[in-house]
């Protein structure tokens, strides 16, 4: 399914205006547009989105209290992103060359901090509150805490639950916290937010775990990314534990993806590997049961088609091919 058709008429006329804000949240600076533009025109809104409907769960919530806050989330998504690519040295994102592929580390850790600190100045400007200022720096702090961990143990094999701690830290708590921040805003109830940031949090994982498979079985064009990229930067997913649980070529797996350096064919023959295992089939076991206790988890008293929007994101989570 794909992912616009899913969101219906619920946010289909604000993911217009958010793209609008988007632009001009980096209008001020040419360098800062010229660099950012291209990067900030793709992406699948994902984060303001959830924000934004969880935000109309009791109905209408008036544009100029959310926009700015899901502008915000879109921001602090793609600093993290510019960040992200430069400790996995990734040369394509969003279909378009990385900002450390054509500026250099330096500049991009630049880039990536002043859309960090445009995220913070909209949600400043536009009095959210000390709840929201809460939440915001803690999804950031664990954000930093998952790729730290991840930066510490590359080209090692996670257990299981090292792996669902990563996965917790970089993405779940993430789209958790924006439905979390569409409940507050909206003046739900405790138990009411609970229940959004915990299908917030499941699809997080979902999410990070149907990413981590298209690594290995994407397609570079839909996908936007080059394949093999998590291996290359040595970060070891669900389909490699996987596969060396039961592949009877484990042996030769493990050796080829702790070398420090791979080659691309040590690449293509970790991936082929993978894949003639039931490492693809087990990964979607995983994500589709996390997308089932999102859906379970979902709190009564929302609006129908807030819910129903909410239901088709986690169909595109699992089944998505970018
Ligand atoms: C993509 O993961 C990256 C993240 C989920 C988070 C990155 C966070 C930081 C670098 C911390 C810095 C944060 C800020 C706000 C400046 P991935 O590498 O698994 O996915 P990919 O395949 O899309 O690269
Ligand atoms: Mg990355």
């Amino acid at each position: 399914m794909d992912f616009v058709s899913a969101l219906k008429d619920v946010a289909i006329k604000d993911l217009q205006e958010l793209g609008e804000r988007v632009e001009q949240s980096i209008s001020e600076d040419k360098f800062i547009y010229d660099a950012c533009a291209p990067l900030l025109s793709g992406g699948k809104r994902l984060r303001p989105v959830l924000f934004l409907l969880c935000s109309r769960s009791k109905g209408i919530c008036p544009n100029e209290k959310t926009m700015p806050l899901a502008t915000a989330l879109e921001l602090i998504h793609t600093a993290s992103l510019v960040h992200d690519d430069i400790l996995d040295n990734a040369k394509k994102r969003r279909g378009v060359e990385t900002i450390n592929s054509r500026y250099g580390a330096q500049i991009s850790v630049l880039v990536g901090d002043y859309l960090f600190a445009k995220a913070f100045q909209l949600v400043a400007e536009n009095d959210y509150g000390n709840e929201v200022a809460a939440v915001l720096s803690k999804l950031v702090k664990n954000l930093c805490t998952g790729e730290i961990m991840q930066d510490r143990s590359l080209f090692t094999v996670p257990t299981m639950s090292e792996y669902y701690e990563r996965i917790n830290l970089k993405t779940a708590i993430f789209l958790s916290s924006c439905c979390r921040l569409g409940g507050i805003v909206a003046g739900l109830n405790q138990k009411e937010i609970d229940g959004l940031a915990f299908y917030g949090g499941s699809l997080g994982l979902a999410f990070q775990i149907v990413d981590d498979l298209l690594d290995f079985f994407g397609d570079e064009k839909i996908t936007g990314k080059i394949l093999g990229g998590d291996l290359k930067s040595g970060v070891v997913t669900l389909p490699v534990i996987r596969a060396l649980q039961v592949s009877e070529k484990s042996k030769i797996l493990r050796e080829i993806i702790t070398r420090k350096k791979l080659t691309d064919s040590d690449i293509s023959a970790a991936i082929e590997i993978v894949k003639n295992t039931d490492a693809m089939e087990y990964c979607k076991m995983r994500a589709d049961g996390h997308i089932d206790s999102a859906r379970i988890n979902l709190p009564f008293l929302i609006k129908t088609s807030v819910a129903l929007a909410l239901e088709q994101i986690a169909d595109f989570v699992v089944d998505r091919s970018w």
